[in-house]
């Protein structure tokens, strides 16, 4: 029998609660299309880094390493700081191990309430290709006359030609795989002087290797309000590192929740694990409650899925999701108008596969 070594990382809040369906989920479908799935948790959190002052041992990197993939909930809560949860556990995980793409379909599900009126199922059908390890998430720089009047921040971006031209040329081959061949770029090079510049140029230069891909250019700003308005002239966008993640979440905000977003941290050449994790964070808000949508974390295991070589069973998987999202009465969480929990909307998806 097939057999995946998954190293599974709940993380905080939501995280921990979401995580439980999606094993479910794959331990079901992999009955089904014969394959076993061998879950090695791992329980690493802010918890960890309260008791121990580390997010991860010192050895969590080569511990996930021999991995066929990774399954991640959502890292950070209140207590400790954002920037030391995240730059302790998942950033260096996509670092570490060159995940250097972070691909995020948005798509309006069945059964879903957009907030924006006249968009129906197939309307919004896209997906964000984000930058994934450097630009803006940079820890270059600090600060200056600390205390003074003068007291500065600097914050240096970092754009390499490496990066950018394989995040760019992932955008043009997966482009022309979804055979709509439409590629738009995120850009601000009216306002950002140096990099964004940079993006134009390089995505203007590959784009003359892809002369069958059709491309244009949108600042980030009518980009957004394009996302809103129209989005359904959108095919694959591609952006650096923060604008792909502020995409991300506009995308599915459009769809009508962002608990059903999922993405997948690439490292396309596979000499890494790749991971898989829902867009969405750990929601202090509603942590604890047993109300947070699972499909999120289901989508990113149907991700991981595909990745594995099993896109039978990722297909099965979404099949299931938009079967009860789809059907009268069936559970739904509160983000999409109803009042059942986590588990069951999980139950649901288990019982349709
Ligand atoms: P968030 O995504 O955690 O929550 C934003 C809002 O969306 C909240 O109202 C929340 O209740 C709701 N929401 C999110 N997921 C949901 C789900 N599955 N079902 C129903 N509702 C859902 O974003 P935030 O509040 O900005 O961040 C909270 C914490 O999570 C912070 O520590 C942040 O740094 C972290 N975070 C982590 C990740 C990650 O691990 N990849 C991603 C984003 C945020
Ligand atoms: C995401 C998250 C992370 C990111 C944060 C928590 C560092 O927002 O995965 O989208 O910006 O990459
Ligand atoms: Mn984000």
């Amino acid at each position: 029998m097939r057999s995946y070594e998954i190293a599974v990382v709940p993380g905080d809040g939501i995280g921990r609660e979401v995580m439980p369906q999606a094993l479910r989920v794959l331990d079901r479908v992999g009955a089904e299309h014969g394959f076993e799935m061998r879950f090695d948790h791992f329980d690493w959190s802010c918890e960890t880094y309260r008791k121990t002052g580390r997010m991860m041992p010192a050895d969590g990197i080569e511990r996930l390493r021999d991995h066929d993939s990774i399954l991640l909930g959502a890292v950070g809560f209140p207590g400790v700081p954002d920037h030391i949860s995240l730059w302790g556990l998942l950033i260096p995980i996509r670092r570490e191990f060159d995940q250097y793409v972070s691909l995020r379909p948005v798509r309006l599900l069945p059964g879903l309430t957009p907030p924006v009126r006249g968009h129906a199922p197939g309307d919004i059908d896209f997906w964000v290709v984000r930058e994934n390890t450097e630009g803006e998430y940079s820890r270059l720089g600090g600060r200056q006359g600390e205390g003074t009047e003068h007291e500065t921040v600097l914050q240096v971006s970092s754009f390499t030609r490496r990066a950018t031209d394989r995040i760019l040329r992932y955008a043009f081959d997966f482009s022309r795989t979804l055979n709509r061949n439409r590629l738009t770029l995120a850009t601000k090079s009216n306002g950002i002087y140096h990099s964004m510049p940079y993006w134009d140029e390089r995505f203007a230069q590959i784009s003359a290797e892809y002369p069958d891909v059709e491309t244009e250019k949108e600042h980030i700003d009518i980009l957004c309000a394009k996302f809103v308005m129209r989005p359904q002239n959108f095919d694959v966008v591609v952006g650096s590192n923060l604008f792909g993640d502020i995409l991300s979440d506009l995308g599915p905000g459009v769809t009508g929740t962002i608990g059903v977003a999922p993405s997948a941290n690439i490292n396309p050449e596979r000499d890494h694990p790749s991971m898989f994790e829902p867009v969405h964070g750990s929601a202090p808000d509603i942590a604890g409650k047993g109300i947070a949508n699972p499909i999120g974390q289901i989508w990113s295991a149907a991700m991981m899925l595909d990745h594995l070589g099993e896109a039978e069973a990722g297909a099965h998987v979404m099949r299931a999701v938009e079967s009860v999202l789809g059907s009268d009465g069936a559970p739904s969480t509160p983000d999409i108008g109803g009042r059942a929990g986590t588990e069951d909307l999980g139950s649901a998806i288990v019982d349709a596969l």
